[in-house]
């Protein structure tokens, strides 16, 4: 077995993103100046992060057998992530995000996941051998909510450590809280969650608290560009704040920067990294992310992260 290994559960679509000087409000048209057609997807888009930062990644995703499938299949090949996990549909196609970006950063997005909502808990038990091999699971809410809750049933009970990225925000029962070690939620699924309003480090101070109540290990509640508050467990009254690391370069696109932040703290903790460190490693890739156009390709590769 390969003890640092890391599975993600999650979905990968093809990203049409269109930049403009402002985003577009219900009822408006806007003149854009760009466009950009990349791979998305959270779960996929943490997956690269996981390889460029120096981990070992299978990735369990359904995609359809078309042009924005083979986008998959390309990009996996590229990056170093195993194609062992995949699950090709001849009927359901692809899915695809369409993303608004402003001259910000900032970014509001809807996404069809389109052959991934047809994943099931059978076809997680296919690719049991793949729990086996990693010592590490990240999954998310883009896969029905039952496969969510199947998968970590299923890391648990192989002994994986479990990462879940509760976005985009659902309710779930609170019993499935209990499996996980490490909750990633951003400032707005932690208010969903908590019902606290996060509007800074304190807030979250008081959220992260709450969600470890929920039977959660640590709760990790990622802030955009005020960074990141850590509470390792219900003792935590303090937790561990990291701002955000800032770099020069103007922050150009923000897409993708909590799945940068979740592949490359999923790297760092299997390589038995402790938390503190890894956080940091995680909040650099995430902030350097965020200067570069791009979902999955605006991760930076391991050598760039430990530059700074
Ligand atoms: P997305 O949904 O776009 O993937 P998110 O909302 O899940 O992102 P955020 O909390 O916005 O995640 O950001 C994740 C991490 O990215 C932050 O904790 C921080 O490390 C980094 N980050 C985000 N925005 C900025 C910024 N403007 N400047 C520097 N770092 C940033
Ligand atoms: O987190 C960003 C991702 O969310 C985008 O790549 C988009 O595809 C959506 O899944």
């Amino acid at each position: 077995m390969q003890k640092n290994r890391i599975l993600v559960v999650g979905i990968f679509v093809v990203d049409l993103s269109f930049y403009s000087s402002k985003l577009p409000i219900s009822g408006e048209t806007v003149i854009g100046r760009n466009y950009n057609i990349g791979p998305g997807g959270k779960g996929s888009n943490q997956c690269v992060a996981i390889s460029r930062s120096g981990g070992e990644v299978s990735f369990i995703a359904r995609i359809g057998n078309d042009d924005f499938g083979k986008m998959g299949i390309e990009l996996y090949n590229k990056e170093r992530i195993s194609l062992e996990g995949l699950i090709i549909s001849e009927n359901d196609k692809t899915g695809s995000a369409t993303i608004a970006i402003d001259d910000n950063g900032m970014n509001s997005i809807i996404v069809v996941p389109g052959a991934s909502s047809g994943l099931t808990e059978n076809m997680i038990d296919q690719k049991l051998n793949l729990f086996k091999n990693s010592s590490i699971c990240l999954t998310g809410f883009e896969v029905p909510l039952e496969v969510t809750k199947h998968v970590l049933r299923i890391a648990k009970s192989n002994q994986l450590k479990t990462i879940l990225n509760p976005a985009p925000y659902f309710d779930i029962d609170n019993e499935t809280y209990k499996l996980v070690d490490y909750l990633t939620p951003n400032e707005h699924e932690a208010s969903s969650l908590t019902g606290i309003k996060i509007k800074n480090h304190n807030d979250a101070r008081v959220a992260g608290r709450k969600i470890c109540e929920l039977g959660v290990g640590t709760s990790i509640i990622t802030l955009g560009e005020k960074g990141v508050l850590c509470t390792r467990g219900i003792d935590d009254y303090e937790g561990l704040y990291i701002p955000a690391f800032k770099l020069n370069n103007k922050v150009i696109d923000t897409v993708g920067a909590g799945d940068i932040f979740n592949g490359a703290f999923a790297t760092a903790i299997s390589n038995n990294i402790c938390v503190e460190d890894a956080l940091n490693f995680a909040n650099k890739a995430a902030s350097i992310s965020v200067t570069k156009p791009g979902a999955a390709l605006s991760s930076p590769y391991k050598d760039e992260i430990n530059k700074y």
